[in-house]
């Protein structure tokens, strides 16, 4: 069991069961029956959503556990929901095969981040959108959740870096928000919020 599994084997759902609120705003981007893909979409709050808004959803994680109590969310909503146990230090998707990337809390190691984000980007259509929100740098200083090394946090310049030639920024900000997600994610915190299009 990775860590990821441990955490998921407690009861109960770590971020609630509800969609990450930036996502929820930002999903009148996408077109109807839009083909998502959502790495690291651990409990499936996320990608159940995105197949209730009448989405085809591919949700990726490393943690078998995650995943199965997101196909159990996703049949008690009566929705459809692909599963993939991948990791994503060396997954990649078909080329040009969806219509959105969802990447939300996804924190992967500086070691592998960019090329990962890049392969992703590679996964995508032209003109399909990337919604992203992570915790910033400067959630270190916040108790509301998150990795606690630095190496793990994303500023919106290190992914337009990290999505250059790929994905066209068309918001990037960090800033203060108050959290409400579920046990692990409440109150005050310092978030990256970054949309994009692929080019
Ligand atoms: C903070 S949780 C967020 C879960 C979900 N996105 C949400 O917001 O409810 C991070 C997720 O990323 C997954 N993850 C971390 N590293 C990964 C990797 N290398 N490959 C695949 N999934 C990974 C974890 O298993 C976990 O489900």
């Amino acid at each position: 069991m990775n860590f990821w599994d441990q955490r998921f084997a407690e009861p109960g759902f770590k971020y609630g069961t509800e969609p990450n609120a930036f996502l929820h705003d930002q999903a009148y981007r996408l077109l109807p029956v839009s083909q998502v893909l959502v790495p690291g979409d651990g409990e499936g709050r996320n990608g159940v959503w995105l197949a209730t808004q009448g989405h085809g959803v591919t949700s990726v994680d490393s943690s078998a556990v995650g995943l199965q109590k997101a196909q159990v969310l996703a049949a008690s909503r009566g929705v459809p929901l692909r599963t993939e146990v991948v990791d994503l230090a060396d997954w990649q998707p078909a080329a040009a095969s969806f219509d959105a990337l969802i990447l939300i809390y996804t924190h992967l190691p500086a070691a592998f981040r960019q090329t990962a984000h890049q392969r992703l980007a590679h996964g995508l259509r032209s003109g399909a959108w990337v919604v992203l929100e992570a915790f910033h740098p400067a959630q270190l200083g916040y108790n509301s959740g998150g990795p606690k090394d630095v190496d793990m946090l994303y500023s919106p310049e290190q992914l337009s870096a990290d999505f250059e030639g790929l994905i066209q920024p068309v918001l990037t900000w960090h800033g203060e928000i108050t959290l409400a997600e579920g046990p692990s994610h409440q109150g005050l915190a310092h978030v990256t919020r970054w949309v994009g299009q692929r080019i």
